[in-house]
């Protein structure tokens, strides 16, 4: 599997038989009756629970370690607690904030598409959650990271005007290499992105505002200063808790050198 293909990894054999046999029957469920704002699976009790019990946790620490802006988009798209939200009400309320809309995939959309679909204002989202076995993070992008994380910050117009802009230049990729370093970009800041506030790194990036275990280790790991090079140069693996993280002084920041990178000749 390539590089540009890791947002979308294959959880196969990893999962415990339960875990395993509920993806697949998620992912039925979704080929059977997915589209635009559809909402294709009833979630179970114990789904429910375990969803309640992570958002609950991350709301608790969210205040001392999220952005502002993250802060700011999750009062515009609250998000429930006490069960999984539907993806069509999400969905039609995220279109109402920002044009962005919800598709359900089975979990394996290969990059391109990933991205590519944000330059029609689609994010694409999967429906399973976690093993409950490794609740505090997922190697695979499950529903709590794809809401909790990216589907909030799409709530927030700059971001979402962002997402557009990777799926534009996802689009207008002519190689590997190219998509390659969109990937690169999209990881170091959509996904794992620091910003300064109040003297301390506070997350914009959707890796770590879904995962408690990411969130306690903000001030643990390496953090470098805000560079498009390097983020292309450095390596990473979604696999375990972040080694590496890139920080910028502002959002203000961070947005103009993204954009810079995704519009260049
Ligand atoms: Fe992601």
């Amino acid at each position: 599997m390539s590089r540009a293909n890791e947002h979308r990894v294959e959880a196969g054999g990893r999962l415990d038989e339960p875990c395993a046999r509920r993806r697949k029957e998620i992912a039925e469920a979704i080929r059977r009756a997915g589209g635009i704002n559809s909402h294709p699976v009833t979630h179970n009790a114990e789904e429910d629970l375990l969803w309640g019990a992570m958002v609950a946790k991350l709301n608790a620490l969210h205040p001392r370690v999220a952005s502002s802006r993250y802060l700011q988009a999750k009062e515009r798209l609250p998000l429930p607690v006490s069960h999984t939200p539907r993806i069509d009400d999400l969905g039609r309320r995220l279109d109402n904030l920002t044009g962005f809309r919800l598709l359900p995939v089975d979990g394996l959309a290969p990059a391109g598409d990933f991205y590519g679909r944000f330059a029609d204002d689609v994010f694409s989202t999967t429906m399973y959650l976690r093993c409950p076995g490794r609740p505090h993070y997922s190697p695979e992008p499950d529903m709590l990271h794809e809401l909790v994380g990216h589907v909030v910050m799409l709530a927030d117009p700059l971001f979402a005007d962002l997402y557009r802009l990777f799926g534009k230049a996802a689009n207008n990729a002519t190689s590997e290499q190219d998509l390659q370093a969109i990937s690169q970009v999209f990881w170091f800041t959509m996904e794992t992105g620091l910003v300064q506030e109040d003297g301390r790194p506070k997350a914009y990036g959707a890796a770590l505002l879904s995962s408690s275990g990411e969130l306690a280790k903000i001030g643990t790991c390496s953090v470098e200063k805000f560079s498009i090079q390097e983020m292309i140069k450095s390596d990473y693996d979604i696999s375990t808790y972040q080694g590496k993280l890139f920080i910028a002084q502002s959002v203000d920041e961070m947005a103009d050198e993204v954009r810079s990178f995704l519009t260049r000749a």
